[in-house]
């Protein structure tokens, strides 16, 4: 087939990736990547196909995909449109403009010794500075980590440490819903215990000064001033790793998702082009933050490679009131929103008066990502924000998947939530049953039998981990187990149910529940806990605690307190427990296993139906909770 092939309809292209992927992947990584040396070859795969390496012996810069190869046709096009919290702040900047600022700060990364393979920690608001940051790095060759500005200086820690980064980006503070957030300050704890950071950038993002730790810390308007805005891209190889992220998993500590450069751009860039269908001078706004893998894919390296302009939001949707994100859409005639279900939620909660000063006309396509959407906020979705005129694209994929994995597309797509959902070019979705066997039942675990090129290298310092998690035995042929539930419609195509696991998907942020648990039994009083996901009316899932205090500690409202805030402090806010549900303990098997079957029926008001408790050691413990909801929350 010819490049012409490009512009084909769905069906034709998804069946030349399946029959013929390797000519399939060296068309479109010719159409969509500028490269610097060829591949010798597409895919090598490895005997238990869980590492596949795309693109051997080939060279590129991503960075350079991303700005350089626009310069001379897009140039004054305008890249970043940035809104900030305080809806006064704006910014635009031009790719010429962000060009100039990324070859300056590549330069003061290097003049901080950091090197092609070193890791850098960038710890940011939501600002234009966090992306020039993460394209530096690529520039550079360097391995960028960002962490959320909402973890807290415990998360940052464990997660410098894991990655060992020499330098920290930062800023003074952020700014969200109206309130300053002292991320200069949730740093400088965390860099107690981070002997590997040299350096530390900071930009002034609010007008408070901040503590400057001499010898460490260095502004960054400082120190982009005398900067040279030349620097030449590194040439890396397909398989150095680009970026390292975080997310959690349903054991254990949270997980450094290693992804690799020319595959991963490939499949940001190609997901971007074709799920969204993206047309030149068109204006596109993914409204999650850079730190989650969405914003790492579909507010930076998928839009700026293709040459598009984006909308960089630093601030929540309901501040200063909940019609911002209908303002923002009007005011740049944004084309295509791409946003979560926990979003549209909230919004749906504040009444559609908040709609009446917006006509959203510009719209023309509308997408979701992170939970699954729910049919009467798909139906509010499609009527009222896109005024019945947007198609809405369910869009299914993770940290670990790169980008896009399962679709609505455009020429197939059908006005009904969750109908017609396709898997992206390259991409073979199936079911399994729990003991990871192929199934022609309706319902199942899902796996991907191929690898694709925007799957994960592996997990940082974890390569047993990466195996034991993801991937079927090869018995099976080592297909990847994404970790989610799934069950085909009548017109077999796959519809996404939910996790399949411990992992907690609160308002499209997975969280462990063992991350949560480890912090709870952290607090003196706490004998033992347990946590489980509960349906949420705007969260999707929310965390219901089951807690059980050393006998002379009472469960009152300072207790509470203290519980709270210690989740807060150890993680993050979004961990924080909605519901704490006091008990003498915990219903165990003989062999010491807590029963979270029960816990979850019982958290999800399923009282009737508890199941077997014959093997419990203390089944009496499962009446006292469904009777003795005394509780936080709820
Ligand atoms: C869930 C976010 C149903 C799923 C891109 C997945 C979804 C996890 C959808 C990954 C969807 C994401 N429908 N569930 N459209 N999109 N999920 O790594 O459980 O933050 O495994 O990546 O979110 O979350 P992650």
């Amino acid at each position: 087939m010819k490049s012409s092939s490009i512009n084909e309809k769905y069906h034709s292209l998804y069946r030349w990736s399946i029959q013929d992927p390797i000519n399939f992947w060296s068309e479109q990584a010719g159409h969509f990547i500028k490269w610097m040396r060829p591949w010798t070859d597409v895919l090598k795969k490895d005997d238990n196909k869980t590492h596949a390496k795309w693109f051997v012996g080939a060279k590129l810069n991503v960075s350079s995909n991303c700005l350089d190869r626009h310069l001379i046709k897009k140039g004054d096009k305008t890249a970043i449109i940035w809104e900030g919290d305080d809806p006064n702040d704006r910014k635009q900047m031009t790719y010429n403009e962000l060009y100039i600022e990324v070859c300056k700060f590549s330069n003061v990364l290097k003049s901080l010794n950091v090197n092609k393979g070193d890791r850098v920690c960038i710890y940011m608001p939501n600002i234009i500075e966090t992306a020039v940051a993460m394209l530096a790095c690529a520039r550079l060759g360097a391995i960028h980590s960002v962490i959320f500005g909402g973890f807290s200086s415990n998360a940052l820690k464990d997660r410098i440490n894991d990655t060992q980064c020499k330098v920290v980006v930062s800023a003074n503070e952020g700014k969200r819903g109206g309130k300053n957030i002292p991320i200069k300050g949730i740093m400088d704890d965390a860099l107690q215990e981070c002997p590997s950071i040299e350096k530390v950038v900071v930009v002034k993002h609010t007008e408070s000064d901040a503590n400057m730790h001499t010898g460490r810390d260095i502004w960054y308007h400082e120190v982009m001033k005398p900067a040279s805005d030349m620097c030449a891209p590194e040439a890396v190889d397909s398989n150095d790793p680009l970026f390292i992220l975080y997310t959690s998993g349903s054991t254990g500590k949270p997980k450094g998702i290693l992804h690799s450069s020319a595959g991963y751009l490939l499949h940001c860039s190609l997901t971007f082009k074709h799920v969204f269908d993206y047309k030149e001078d068109e204006v596109f706004w993914c409204t999650a933050d850079l730190a989650w893998i969405t914003g790492h894919s579909y507010v930076l390296y998928g839009p700026l490679s293709m040459g598009a302009t984006i909308v960089l939001y630093e601030g929540v949707p309901t501040y200063p009131t909940a019609s911002r994100y209908w303002e923002v859409i009007d005011r740049y005639k944004v084309n295509t929103l791409y946003t979560a279900p926990t979003i549209l939620r909230t919004l749906v909660g504040m009444g559609d008066s908040y709609l009446n000063d917006s006509t959203r006309e510009s719209l023309r396509l509308l997408g979701s990502v992170g939970e699954p959407i729910d049919a009467e906020t798909w139906d509010w979705y499609f009527s009222k924000v896109g005024n019945q005129k947007c198609p809405i694209l369910d869009t299914w994929w993770q940290t670990e998947t790169g980008g896009i994995m399962l679709s609505q597309m455009l020429q197939t797509i059908t006005k009904k939530c969750g109908d017609n959902v396709k898997p992206m070019f390259g991409i073979v979705p199936d079911l399994v049953d729990d003991s990871e066997v192929l199934t022609n039942e309706d319902t199942g675990n899902l796996v991907i039998k191929e690898p694709w090129p925007g799957q994960m290298l592996t997990i940082y310092n974890d390569e047993k981990r990466f195996q034991d998690t993801y991937f079927t035995n090869s018995k099976n042929g080592g297909f990847y187990i994404p970790g989610d539930r799934a069950s085909y419609n009548e017109k077999r195509t796959l519809r996404i149910t939910g996790r399949a696991d411990d992992t907690l998907n609160v308002a499209g942020h997975l969280i462990g529940a063992t991350e949560v648990e480890a912090a709870l039994i952290k607090h003196e009083a706490v004998a033992e806990a347990a946590v489980v996901g509960y349906p949420h009316p705007v969260k999707g899932q929310g965390i219901y605690a089951y807690v059980a205090l050393i006998n002379k500690y009472q469960p009152d409202e300072k207790m509470i307190n203290e519980l709270l805030n210690l989740v807060k402090t150890e993680i993050s806010g979004i961990a924080k427990p909605d519901v704490l549900h006091w008990t003498p303990e915990l219903p165990k098997t003989r062999s010491g296993k807590v029963m979270r079957r029960i816990l979850r029926k019982i958290s999800n008001n399923e009282f009737d139906d508890v199941g077997d408790t014959s093997t419990l050691v203390n089944p009496s413990i499962v009446e006292l909770l469904v009777n003795s909801r005394t509780q936080y929350g709820g």
